[in-house]
């Protein structure tokens, strides 16, 4: 074991010359990567965390602008927070952004730590995260491991220990912070995260061609390449079919929408949904079903039609979901875009877009087709 240690740290120390190298010249130009500061580098690594590269970028420039350091973001109300993040999904990210933020404006003068332990402590950041804007903001030489670097190491070593276990991790951190350079471990942390995203692949053959390791990697040497990294496989997700109501209803010229707040406790808590119910209901019943909603609410189901229906995958929950839309209309008496009774309100279809400048209503992207119906109709 402990010779085995030694000697994948002796491969690993071969590893990080031609890395470094490498990433100099390979590295992709992204908006964090642009005026590199810790506030930026902690967005960027939260975002990124579930998140595709491409996906996080737009989102990060418009929380730049909106939210440009620690004490706008303590600052910021959670509802826009949530709105500024609509889409991203794990909205538990955003709201543990704010509580750190609101522990640095308390107790660090609304600044990061340039310490692993006390980022590691903050809501939110974990031993990936704390390693990443330790060694990238402040070039201490601590280890940063995620999925791309499990992949990428586990390759090179040939290592087949199951990368969904914490001890497996742990095993990499150590062995990584031996060989972490004294100066520069923001690159090479970077350069494992690189070449995992660019070169050494996960759902298409790694290009081991043009991969700076390919002498160096003992996979690539026995052609093993795809049986690494090994994964323990995951649970089956709980299936649960709901039907959704998208009311469309026009008041003094302007389009609305309903929307329900969701429970604070579950999956998506505390964001808007379309209103729903259990199972997959056909036209008669989801009429009944949206016409008793709507006279609760103090407004008036008049006609329905099918919607397109779709799914969504969470960890651990699938949605299968149907819809109708439900033109209606609205008393002059109703509270317009003020809550309604419960959880309900009334929103001007114009909020649902992604880039409102005001907007706190944040709808997640399980509903994204009949955001998309409603806003390209309304
Ligand atoms: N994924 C997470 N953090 C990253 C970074 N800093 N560079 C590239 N990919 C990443
Ligand atoms: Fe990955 Fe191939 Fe490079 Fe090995 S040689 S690290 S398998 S891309």
């Amino acid at each position: 074991m402990m010779n085995n240690f030694l000697c994948q740290t002796k491969r690993l120390q071969q590893i990080v010359e031609p890395l470094l190298l490498w990433y100099h010249q390979n590295k992709r130009d992204l908006p964090w990567r642009q005026q590199v500061s810790p506030y930026r580098v902690w967005v960027s690594e939260i975002m990124l965390q579930q998140t595709r590269v491409e996906a996080v970028k737009p989102y990060f420039e418009r929380f730049m602008q909106e939210l440009p350091d620690v004490r706008a973001l303590a600052d910021c109300p959670e509802d826009r927070l949530l709105k500024l993040w609509e889409g991203l999904g794990y909205y538990s990210r955003a709201r543990n952004l704010q509580k750190a933020a609101r522990v640095l404006v308390e107790q660090y003068d609304a600044k990061l730590p340039a310490n692993f332990e006390q980022l590691r402590a903050l809501p939110g950041i974990g031993d990936y995260t704390a390693g990443a804007i330790a060694s990238i903001a402040f070039d201490l030489p601590v280890p940063a491991v995620d999925g791309n670097v499990l992949r990428v190491l586990t390759r090179v070593l040939c290592c087949s220990d199951d990368i969904s276990l914490e001890a497996t991790k742990q095993q990499f951190r150590s062995l990584l912070a031996q060989v972490e350079p004294s100066h520069g471990a923001g690159a090479f942390n970077q350069s494992l995260m690189e070449l995992g995203a660019t070169v050494c692949l996960p759902n298409s053959p790694p290009q081991c061609l043009v991969c700076p390791l390919q002498t160096l990697c003992l996979a690539n040497q026995k052609g093993t390449q795809t049986d690494f990294p090994v994964k323990a496989p995951k649970k089956a997700r709980r299936i649960e079919q709901r039907t959704l109501f998208i009311f469309s209803c026009d008041i003094d010229g302007k389009s609305y929408t309903l929307l329900h707040r969701r429970p604070s406790k579950g999956v998506l808590r505390g964001l808007w949904e379309f209103p729903s119910v259990e199972g997959c209901l056909n036209c008669d019943d989801a009429f009944s079903a949206a016409c008793s909603l709507a006279d609760e609410l103090g407004i008036f189901a008049l006609k329905i039609q099918p919607a397109p229906s779709s799914r969504h995958i969470f960890t651990h929950i699938e949605w299968q979901m149907s819809a109708w839309e439900i033109t209606a209309h609205a008393s002059d008496f109703a509270p317009l875009s003020r809550q309604l009774l419960d959880d309900y309100r009334l929103v001007e279809i114009a909020c649902l877009s992604h880039d409102h400048p005001t907007s706190d209503v944040a709808l997640p992207s399980a509903f994204a087709p009949w955001r998309e119906m409603l806003l390209s109709t309304f």
